[in-house]
């Protein structure tokens, strides 16, 4: 099992602070998420049913009809490799671990490259899996370069995979396509944008006969009805997103700026996180632990993620224990 952000509780265990006077910037999460209203009662115990307007929902919201629910991205990640022969992939790197883990479990050779050496390898590879824009470097590759790899590796019946869980508030950068072509799978969230981490959806958008693949596998019942019901709502509040999007830049922006005071200036980050790159990144994230600030540091030990504080009284306490780094 993979290290991930947001294990808040092991972490107040360790570090013997109470869960409640915890700042978790460990995760790229909205800390301000899609506001959850009561569900009806029916919602709770009839069986979920194709036709209940969250495929309408993600169709306006996502611009294409070729999507398929899942039980968060993650569903989709572990299930891709599992739909093809055993193959070379290459994984822009770093990135979120579980695509690595996910393909090579399933017995694939896994090569991993940064951006600029993609295209020299290409004739070799079946897929390529990229983050984008990536987590945790935050690096935003062009959708014309992104593109030219999707042509070359469709012409050998290959796939490119985009893995877009922070493309939310950068909707022009998206990959999507109303008509989706061969070859092309992308992957989306609803777990960062609309901070619904927990409720556990996401999408799949692809051709048809590859959705139909996919759904095959999935199964019945793969997204619960109370999720749907959620996701429906969420999807359709375009005002909510309208505000959303500018108030996570912002944000993302003071982070930025508070990190360069501190002499942490980030190498990269999206409108959800900053990700700063120290030799000092395992001496800081004790530092801030200690402050009952928790950050995500990567097992390379160089590198910190992090999160947005959720109001003032976060910003003060992240603030306050950088003072002390
Ligand atoms: C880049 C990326 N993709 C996918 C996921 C999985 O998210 P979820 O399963 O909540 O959609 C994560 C989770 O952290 C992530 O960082």
């Amino acid at each position: 099992m993979l290290e991930h952000g947001g294990r808040l509780r092991a972490v107040a265990n360790k570090y013997s602070i109470p869960l409640s006077q915890w700042i978790d910037l460990s995760t790229g999460i909205n800390p301000n998420g899609w506001p959850v209203p009561v569900l009806k009662s029916e919602i709770w115990n009839r069986l979920p049913e194709d036709g209940d307007g969250l495929h309408v929902a993600a169709a306006s919201y996502y611009g294409t009809q070729k999507i398929v629910e899942t039980a968060g991205s993650q569903a989709a990640i572990q299930l891709l490799p599992k739909l093809r022969k055993s193959c070379q992939v290459a994984i822009v790197s770093p990135c979120y671990a579980e695509h690595e883990l996910a393909w090579k479990n399933a017995g694939h050779e896994v090569l991993r490259f940064k951006s600029d050496e993609v295209e020299q390898h290409l004739d070799q590879l079946d897929v390529v899996v990229v983050v984008n824009p990536n987590n945790p470097t935050g690096e935003l590759l062009a959708a014309g370069q992104l593109a030219c790899w999707h042509e070359q590796l469709a012409k050998r019946g290959g796939w490119l995979v985009i893995d877009e869980a922070f493309m939310d508030a950068t909707e022009s950068e998206s990959m999507i396509k109303k008509d989706m072509p061969e070859g092309l799978i992308i992957l989306r969230s609803l777990g960062k944008f609309f901070g619904l981490a927990g409720v556990r959806v996401g999408f799949l958008i692809a051709e048809n006969p590859f959705l139909n693949n996919m759904k095959e596998q999935l199964g019945p019942w793969a997204v619960s009805g109370p999720s749907r019901e959620v996701a429906r709502q969420a999807l359709l509040d375009c005002d909510w997103q309208i505000k959303t999007g500018p108030r996570l830049q912002n944000d993302s922006k003071r982070l930025e700026k508070l990190l360069s005071y501190n002499k942490l200036s980030p190498s990269g980050g999206t409108a959800l996180f900053q990700q700063v790159i120290s030799e000092r990144a395992a001496a800081i994230s004790e530092i801030l632990a200690n402050e009952g600030v928790f950050v995500r540091l990567f097992q390379d030990q160089a590198r910190i993620r992090f999160g947005l504080p959720k109001d003032e009284r976060g910003w003060r306490r992240l603030e306050k224990a950088l003072s002390l780094i």
